[in-house]
């Protein structure tokens, strides 16, 4: 995915343009530009590499004066990362100039069209199809709003877009179908970005456009048409976040401010109620007969988040009773799933935008099934598309691998899994009191992981294993889902080959790749399954692995007798005891990275979220 900004306002644009990107560079950062609107030219200033490079090159935007303009930074879809794939795209008579995130399905057919009439293109991307084919529509109406309305109509997939016209030096445009855009209200300014943290340090006072609406936006004035050119209102709603919140702070990375935020997210998703109106979670749709006529959960989900829903699976199957299964959001819609208005279907994204979770959630709905979705970022596609949202409060997540907002999934999946063990009668009132009253300490659990001599023991590791290319995670039940969300950190921040097993398959053939001083990290904390998993870390010792035996006071000192070493994690309700074990494998994941020179925030080939299939 890319991030798109645009600004008209009092100020210099180029100075808020930048900034802005610098807000959203985790959306990629592959390449950067901006485009101002001089009383000369739209004057454009773009490059290959971060945004740093950028600056460099406009100086820091002194050479592109003017209070109107609109920016970009790229993660590449269609042609490499270059200065001249990179956005803004102006027509060839330099009249239109377009940032674009997402993907025009039909880019190949309409090039070949507008080759045929005469037009040459100097990218590869699709975007620079879609400003040419703007720019045809515009010379024939010279209408903006009917040429944009005509080029939509000829578009398919997925497009946010900001848009400049030299005639017009007083306003921009902006078009939202299946990809992010908010529309800021400021005084006397106005902003556009694909994301909140671009515009906090102008507004929290915003409009989310819905699918195919056309925006256009002078420095006083929001108006909003349909994808048919009528005219449309949207509501103006408030930013929960602040500015800080999207800030690093005095921490040296957002990754590391993330994952000591962990505590206080905890304690706002707890808090929040699961019933009646609140900021971050709205009351359920889904009433008790509902729920007690389910036959089936689904949950889809991409990356980390699948493996919230693979959690969720063993959560919702042992506390509540009802089969659930756990799949990858991108084979959801092929493996024929079985749904019925029986089925409930959940959706967690942190960003909301994933394309292939909302490409599931809209089968789903296609099927009839209920839809529920547990989201980070308010207004967003999959929580706008989903029968019901559940807003996680975690605030805005800028590093690439996330953390905070996969705690907080898992906190909204515990709470969901009481209420349903509540009104389903699967679990004593009793016991359902003592899981909601570990929930509300568990911030202070993983507070204690968090101290400093946790936070030493861990950096210590990666100080020890930081150069092994292979490492092996290993555990059983819930531990073997933790494994896969450890191993997933490791390889995106550190580019370490990590593989996640079951403790008990490793003996099926992956055992064979364990030779002398391999290090396997054993997830040893259900407490009934203790002993079979470290029954596996002796075939692993046998064969000359290295073992770090992640367990809970109770079991540390028996660990001792066989691990090389033992991280020891603050026992907690069985329920909750993956949010306490994931935060050490979080900080060794990223000591690994920095130790081994990587871009924590931002690690190659990734982007937060992915809005192509
Ligand atoms: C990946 C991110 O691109 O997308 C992961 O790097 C994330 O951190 C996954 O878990 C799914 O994204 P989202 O926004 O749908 O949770």
């Amino acid at each position: 995915m890319c991030g798109i900004v645009g600004y008209i306002g009092h100020r210099q644009a180029a100075g808020v343009l930048l900034e802005g990107l610098s807000k959203l560079e985790y959306r990629g950062y592959d390449s950067a530009g901006i485009c101002v609107h001089t009383p000369q030219a739209l004057a454009v200033s773009r490059s290959k590499g971060r945004l740093q490079t950028l600056r460099e090159k406009c100086d820091s935007g002194a050479d592109l004066p003017g209070t109107l303009g609109i920016g970009h930074t790229r993660w590449a879809t269609h042609g490499a990362p270059s200065d001249c794939n990179a956005h803004p795209h102006r027509t060839r008579d330099g009249k239109i100039a377009l940032v674009h995130n997402g993907i025009i399905e039909n880019y190949l057919e309409l090039k070949e069209e507008l080759l045929s009439r005469g037009h040459r293109f100097t990218s590869e991307t699709d975007t620079e199809v879609a400003a040419c084919l703007l720019g045809e529509n515009y010379a024939k109406t010279g209408d903006m709003l009917c040429a944009i309305v005509a080029t939509t109509a000829r578009l398919t997939g997925s497009y946010a877009l900001g848009i400049l016209c030299l005639d017009q030096p007083d306003r921009m445009y902006a078009v939202r179908k299946d990809s992010p855009l908010i529309l800021g209200w400021g005084d006397n300014e106005c902003l556009i970005a694909s994301d909140a943290p671009a515009i906090l340090g102008y507004t929290r006072r915003v409009i989310y456009p819905a699918d195919g609406d056309i925006a256009i936006l002078t420095d006083q004035s929001i108006q909003i048409f349909n994808a048919l050119g009528n005219p449309v209102l949207r509501p103006t709603e408030e930013v929960q976040w602040s500015v800080a919140d999207a800030e690093l702070g005095d921490y040296p990375h957002f990754m590391l401010k993330e994952i000591m935020e962990q505590p206080r997210v905890l304690t706002d998703t707890a808090a929040a109620p699961l019933t009646g109106n609140s900021d971050c979670a709205n009351s359920l749709l889904l009433d008790p007969e509902q729920i007690r006529n389910l036959r089936r959960i689904y949950i889809a989900a991409c990356g980390s988040a699948y493996h919230v829903g693979f959690l969720g699976k063993y959560i919702l199957e042992k506390y509540c009773r009802i089969p659930t299964e756990s799949i990858q959001a991108s084979e959801f819609r092929y493996a024929a799933p079985i749904l019925d208005q029986n089925t409930l279907v959940i959706l967690i994204s942190q960003s909301g935008e994933t394309a292939d979770t909302l490409a599931a959630l809209r089968e789903a709905k296609a099927q009839g099934a209920h839809t529920l979705a547990i989201v980070n970022v308010m207004g967003s596609a999959i929580a706008k598309a989903a029968d019901e949202v559940i807003y996680t409060c975690a605030g805005p997540e800028i590093a690439v691998a996330t953390t905070k907002a996969y705690s907080a999934q898992l906190a909204v999946m515990y709470r969901l899994a009481l209420r349903f063990a509540r009104l389903l009668e699967t679990q004593s009132q009793e016991d359902i009191r003592q899981a909601e009253d570990a929930l509300l300490d568990l911030p202070r659990q993983i507070g204690q992981v968090l101290l400093p001599e946790g936070i030493g023991q861990m950096r210590t590791l990666a100080d020890r294993f930081h150069a092994c290319e292979d490492i092996f995670f290993i555990g059983r039940n819930v531990d073997a889902v933790t494994c896969l969300e450890g191993s997933l950190k490791l390889k995106e921040l550190s580019y370490i080959h990590a593989e996640a097993y079951p403790a008990g398959e490793l003996k099926h053939g992956p055992i064979s790749l364990i030779e002398e001083g391999v290090p396997v990290i054993a997830l040893a904390t259900v407490r009934e399954l203790f002993h079979k998993t470290m029954a596996n870390v002796k075939e692993v010792k046998a064969r000359g692995a290295t073992v770090i035996c992640l367990t809970t006071e109770e079991f540390a000192e028996e660990a001792r007798r066989t691990a090389d070493v033992v991280v020891e994690v603050p026992k907690v309700h069985p329920l909750l005891q993956p949010s306490v074990n994931i935060v050490p494998l979080q900080l060794f994941s990223y000591f690994t990275a920095l130790n081994r020179g990587c871009d924590v925030d931002k690690p190659r080939n990734l982007a937060k979220s992915v809005t192509v299939e």
